[in-house]
């Protein structure tokens, strides 16, 4: 009986010793999401011509530039605020459930790449409430993980990961991008 004990205790704290061992990256992928949506917002940046259509605009360029065309050198120092529908499909004119709303700056000379923070901001029967984001955005890449960093109403402190991918791109005035919000802390 006391060799059994001593066995239990034993093998308990291996396990004990395991658990504690288990590297970030194997626990991370072990988790699956509590929740996932899919959604795509649509951008459209003012260019000097098309004021009732923009949804967003250049509200900081460097001193050899201006706010109505992007600057050269990947538009590094253009910072831009926009206010963008939020879509189930990627249909721009879709009815919104929702708006991004936020801003994106470009912050590096010899790759096209920005950083980004804004919300989602949903006010919908399907949603109500917000989502925060926040994070890198190497553009170039086919998909990019930004981090998702808190939420209010529906994601009441939700946390995640929220991949993101270009769907389209129109010149320097339209571009879509497709959303997939993976959270991993869910209340
Ligand atoms: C409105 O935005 C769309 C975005 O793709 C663009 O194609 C269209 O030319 C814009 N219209 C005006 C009047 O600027
Ligand atoms: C802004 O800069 C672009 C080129 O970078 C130029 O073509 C355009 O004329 C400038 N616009 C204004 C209003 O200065
Ligand atoms: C949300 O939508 C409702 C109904 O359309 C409206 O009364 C309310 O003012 C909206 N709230 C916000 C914060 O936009
Ligand atoms: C960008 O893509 C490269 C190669 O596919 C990958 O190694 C890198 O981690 C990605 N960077 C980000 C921030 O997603």
């Amino acid at each position: 009986m006391e060799h059994n004990l001593q066995l239990l205790a034993f093998f308990l704290f291996f396990l004990l010793l395991g658990s504690m061992a288990a590297p970030a990256s194997r626990r991370a992928k072990d988790r699956r999401p509590c929740r996932r949506l899919v959604f795509y917002f649509h951008d459209i940046v003012y260019n000097g011509k098309n004021s009732k259509n923009a949804t967003s605009a250049i509200v900081g360029a460097p001193a050899w530039a201006n706010r109505t065309a992007m600057a050269g050198q990947n538009h590094f120092g253009d910072m831009v605020v926009f206010d963008d529908p939020i879509t189930l499909d990627n249909n721009l004119h879709s009815t919104p459930v929702g708006r991004a709303q936020g801003f994106y700056l470009y912050d590096k000379k010899d790759v096209f790449t920005a950083w980004l923070g804004f919300s989602f901001v949903f006010n919908s029967t399907q949603h109500k409430g917000s989502l925060n984001f926040a994070g890198a955005d190497p553009l170039m890449n086919k998909t990019r993980d930004v981090s998702v960093i808190g939420g209010t109403g529906d994601f009441f402190m939700a946390r995640g990961i929220a991949t993101l991918m270009t769907d389209a791109f129109e010149g320097e005035v339209y571009f879509r991008l497709r959303v997939d919000i993976k959270l991993y802390e869910c209340w």
